[in-house]
């Protein structure tokens, strides 16, 4: 079954065919990061213009790359939430139009869903059941995955996803957007105990996630109380600072998702979402894991961020399950828990 996956959550518009779950014919992201750079974040609406605009020849490269035909496509599918609503609109309207346009069938994916089943594309092994780590700069979730297309929410957070507090720090730094890759390079130089930010663990034993007070008080450490600015012999070198704030954030996303695997009883972790591209988590995952007789996975970093390849590739355990959507679908911004 060759499914045409299509994927406009937040700033990335990306087509991909693959072919019975897991072989991927073709995998196309064009990616706006240029576009929100000098406003540091994504701007909703030039997301949505953006999309519109990249839509139909990103579709054209995927099917062209796959050497398919819209004819030879057997189902479309399109990550319909949770995400920006005008950006989800632009993907969601195209499917729904090509689908008619052809006469085949629609399905409906999650886009968190669509992030944890990111590793089962390269994958032959046994990989449920799982605990799971959503890290990106929209979410922050921790999961108990019993296959592709069940799963359950165990924590989420209560304010900033994770990639939103390195975004948001990086801002404060003047390091540019996304901030997630700077920082983790420019860590890679930096003494992670340097300096003693604060991990937020909320109430003992809680699967639940706060990001905001860390980001705060890089604030303050940086530009001082008075918001001003410190002297630079006031403050360790910038290195160490965002080492120090990497391995805060670090530390309770690996103590979290070590707490949901002992909880769960699982053999196996697995990660997912930009924030899993970090080398610095990886390591430290994998680590924790392994202390632990757990298995960690973690896909390659292009299947970490966002794609359409993990659209196409669920969807076909939801065709298989004759989990198909009408015509009227809609995007939907928020995250639904009853149907993930
Ligand atoms: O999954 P994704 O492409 O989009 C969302 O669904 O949000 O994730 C993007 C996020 C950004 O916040 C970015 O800063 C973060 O992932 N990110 C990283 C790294 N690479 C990307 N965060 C930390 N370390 C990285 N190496
Ligand atoms: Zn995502």
């Amino acid at each position: 079954m060759k499914i045409l996956g299509i994927e406009s959550s937040c700033d990335e518009t990306a087509a991909a065919v693959v072919a019975d779950g897991n072989i991927i014919l073709s995998d196309v992201v064009a990616s706006q990061e240029e576009l929100h750079r000098k406003y540091g974040g994504v701007v909703p609406e030039i997301a949505s213009r953006a999309h519109i605009e990249a839509i139909l020849p990103v579709i054209d490269e995927a099917l062209a790359t796959a050497g398919v035909k819209l004819d030879d496509v057997d189902v479309l599918a399109v990550s319909n939430r949770p995400g920006l609503v005008g950006a989800l609109l632009v993907g969601v309207s195209a499917a729904k139009a090509i689908a008619w346009a052809v006469r085949k069938p629609l399905v409906a994916v999650d886009h968190v869903r669509a992030h944890v089943y990111a590793y089962c594309l390269q994958s032959h092994e046994i990989v449920f059941p799982c605990v799971v780590l959503i890290a990106s700069g929209g979410h922050t979730l921790i999961l108990h995955a019993q296959s592709p297309t069940q799963c359950r929410i165990l924590g989420t957070t209560a304010d900033d996803a994770a990639g939103e507090a390195f975004d948001k720090v990086a801002a404060i730094l003047g390091l540019g957007y996304p901030g997630g890759p700077v920082i983790d390079r420019i860590a890679g130089d930096g003494d992670p105990n340097a300096i003693k930010f604060p991990r937020s663990y909320l109430e003992r034993g809680s699967l639940n996630f706060s990001f905001s007070g860390v980001k705060t008080s890089v604030l303050y450490y940086w530009k001082g109380q008075d918001g001003r600015g410190r002297a630079e012999h006031e403050r360790a070198p910038l290195a160490d600072v965002v080492a120090s704030l990497q391995e805060a954030i670090v530390d309770v996303l690996v103590d979290k998702t070590m707490l949901a695997a002992e909880r769960m009883k699982v053999e196996r972790v697995m990660l997912g979402g930009g924030v899993a591209c970090n080398s610095r988590l990886r390591l430290r995952m994998k680590a924790a894991a392994e202390e632990r007789g757990m298995h960690l996975m973690a896909p390659p970093p292009r299947h970490c961020t966002d794609n359409a390849a993990m659209v196409a590739g669920l969807a076909h355990h939801l065709a298989l399950e004759n989990n198909f959507a009408s015509l009227d679908l809609e995007p939907k911004p928020a995250l639904i828990r009853s149907e993930l």
